[in-house]
């Protein structure tokens, strides 16, 4: 038997919400998706996330939100991430900080999904080391279920490529977040962990990462600082889809997914 996972990419916005809330359900109908873990680290005005972004997600299908590097951007996401078992921040924050770094959470169709969040180093802010992280939690995981998918979540495809051989055999799935670009790489690796270095955006593409254009050019331009205000044109879906097997926990298949507004 097999179950279909979807990996949403980095929501950006009130136009990435509003992609979820509309075609994400349709295409779990059409598509036979038993399961979707998105990065929502982006949807509250392009930096953080809300309680209530949280939960339009969750209406909008979404079963486990990951939360990459702007996760404690709005204070009152502090209290829910450290409660809701369907929030997932990086396995390799402090151990003092709330909430988890792993979960395991049951997919439609009745199988137990280990959802693991980890940010890595490169051009990125100082944290523990993401390698380590994962490898503890991905064992800890595979006590309770085979089927296991992560959020690698960094700038450097070097580092998300590294981590995919790294966990190699031991996960179904390992994903890339937080560029906002979509790479074209979707791979099944030698020992049968699905891959993709980054899955994209779900948000504005009239844009640079989702922010207007005028504004980020501004900036590039002339150094000058300026409001990176959330795009509006252009909307688009960007996922990733794994076919995992259920009792070996490998990947069979994985395949990009773009839907536009
Ligand atoms: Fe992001
Ligand atoms: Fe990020």
């Amino acid at each position: 038997m097999q179950i279909r996972i979807l990996t949403v990419g980095d929501i950006v916005g009130a136009p990435g919400r509003n992609m979820v809330s509309k075609h994400l359900k349709p295409l779990r109908e059409e598509r036979n998706i038993d399961f979707v873990v998105a990065n929502a680290e982006n949807v509250f005005n392009g930096s953080g996330i809300t309680p209530r972004d949280a939960e339009l997600l969750f209406e909008g299908g979404v079963d486990c939100i990951t939360c990459g590097d702007h996760v404690w951007k709005r204070r009152e996401f502090v209290d829910v991430a450290a409660k809701d078992e369907r929030i997932v921040r990086a396995a390799n924050f402090s151990p003092s900080a709330p909430g988890r770094g792993a979960t395991v959470l049951t997919s439609k169709s009745g199988h137990e999904v280990a959802v693991i969040h980890v940010i890595g180093r490169v051009f990125m802010q100082p944290i523990d080391c993401p390698f380590l992280a994962a490898q503890k939690a991905v064992e800890k995981a595979r006590v309770r279920t085979p089927i296991v998918v992560v959020d690698m979540h960094c700038e450097a495809t070097s580092e998300k490529l590294a981590m995919g051989r790294f966990l190699d055999g031991q996960v179904s799935a390992v994903f890339g977040t937080h560029t906002h670009v979509a790479t074209a790489d979707a791979q099944v690796l030698p020992k049968g962990t699905g891959y993709i270095t980054d899955v994209g955006m779900t948000g504005p593409h009239d844009s640079i990462l989702g922010r207007r254009v005028d504004r980020v050019l501004k900036k590039f331009v002339t150094g000058m600082p300026s409001p990176f205000d959330v795009a509006e044109g252009d909307a688009r879906l960007m996922a990733a889809l794994f076919t995992v097997d259920v009792r070996s926990g490998r990947c069979i298949e994985v395949e990009r997914v773009e839907v536009r507004a």
